[in-house]
């Protein structure tokens, strides 16, 4: 039948045509099920395995007698991509903003983050736990060497049973004016020996301070992209690279720089391509302080291309890619402390 075979050539040449079928024809912005209890932002979302993400910390809106606030969080909550269904597991022993989270073998390595000592400054903890699905239930972790600067908001990198943190930030003080503390350390923790790994020379140090940037390990190579240098408004653009195949020869700085610098982005990558989504210290009027860009870097072009923008625009959230989408749970409508829960997803 002549018109059949030419209407399923057609359909198969649109790939941005939706038919609800394998999630490669899908293409742009796709609302999902808001987070259930609380809005949620300076959280991180892992991938668990192929059908369920992972949130874990963060802040919650929260009231102090008749004064709103935030609550630093140690929850942690499922949502599974088949049932589209959010689930709640045993929270962190420690409530934690800007964890440094990690998933490697289907559990959730949580390796420091931010608490809260209540006198408007988030100070950093090096205590380190793992926390295994099958058990519902969490271990202590040898803590973060004293050689290396504890902090919250590290880039995450994930290589062969390693977790790298890369860069992060060690005192985040809510009193504006105040110095927010950059690092330049890059830590590494062996999950099968379950020890802290030393780096060679070059490798231990970016090239830059950088907290609250993009990352992602594309073949072998942990790329850091964007983030900020002591502060909302200080915004980076460079891209950082470390080939996990050969630590010695450090790290280098790309020549591709974002096209729009920015920290407090949530980044994820699919098919050699890592994506930067929003972010923090827009001085443009009307933009409340958040980006609402979308630009994509090509790891082996070294190039940037910009996409349509985020529906939502959102900073302080975090991404996670799982069978071609980028799923962007939460995150603040405004600069500093706004959360939402909202949440969607980006097909490229
Ligand atoms: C926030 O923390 C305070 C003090 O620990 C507690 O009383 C309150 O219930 C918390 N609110 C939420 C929403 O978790
Ligand atoms: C993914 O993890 C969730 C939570 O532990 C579990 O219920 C689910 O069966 C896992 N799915 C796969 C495909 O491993
Ligand atoms: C910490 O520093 C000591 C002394 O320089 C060194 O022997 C050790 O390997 C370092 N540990 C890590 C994990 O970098």
């Amino acid at each position: 039948m002549k018109s059949f075979s030419l209407l399923t050539l057609l359909i198969s040449l649109s790939p941005g045509l939706s038919l609800g079928s394998a999630a490669s024809s899908k293409s742009g912005w796709a609302t999902l099920p808001s987070i259930t209890l609380y809005p949620r932002q300076e959280h991180v979302t892992l991938a668990l395995n192929s059908t369920t993400l992972a949130i874990l910390g963060g802040i919650i809106p929260a009231m102090n007698g008749d004064t709103p606030t935030f609550n630093t969080t140690g929850i942690l909550q499922f949502y599974s991509l088949p049932t589209r269904q959010w689930s709640l597991a045993s929270p962190a022993p420690v409530p934690l903003n800007h964890p440094n989270g990690a998933v490697v073998d289907g559990k959730i390595y949580l390796l420091g983050g931010l608490y809260d000592s209540h006198d408007g400054i988030w100070r950093a903890t090096p205590d380190s736990w793992v926390y295994t699905p099958s058990k519902d239930s969490w271990t202590s972790l040898p803590s973060l060497p004293a050689n290396d600067t504890a902090r919250g908001s590290a880039a995450m990198g994930m290589y062969k049973d390693v977790v790298y943190l890369a860069g992060g930030e060690s005192v985040l003080p809510l009193i504006p004016g105040q110095v927010q503390q950059s690092v330049d350390d890059v830590s590494a923790f062996d999950t099968r020996t379950r020890k802290w790994i030393s780096l060679p020379e070059k490798a231990k140090k970016l090239p830059g301070r950088r907290d609250h940037a993009g990352a992602a390990v594309v073949d072998g190579v942990f790329y850091v992209l964007g983030g900020r240098d002591m502060g909302q408004e200080n915004v980076r653009g460079d891209v950082f690279a470390l080939d996990l195949n050969n630590l010695k020869k450090g790290w280098v700085v790309k020549n591709g720089k974002m096209p729009t610098p920015r920290g407090g982005i949530a980044a994820g990558q699919v098919k050699g391509k890592i994506y930067a989504f929003g972010g923090e210290g827009n001085p443009v009027e009307g933009s409340n302080g958040v980006y609402d860009q979308v630009e994509a870097y090509d790891v082996k072009r070294d190039t940037w291309e910009k996409l349509e923008k985020m529906k939502l625009p959102r900073h302080g959230t975090s991404a996670t890619s799982i069978g071609g989408g980028i799923y962007i749970p939460g995150g603040g409508i405004t600069q500093s402390g706004s959360p939402v829960d909202a949440f969607d997803v980006f097909y490229p």
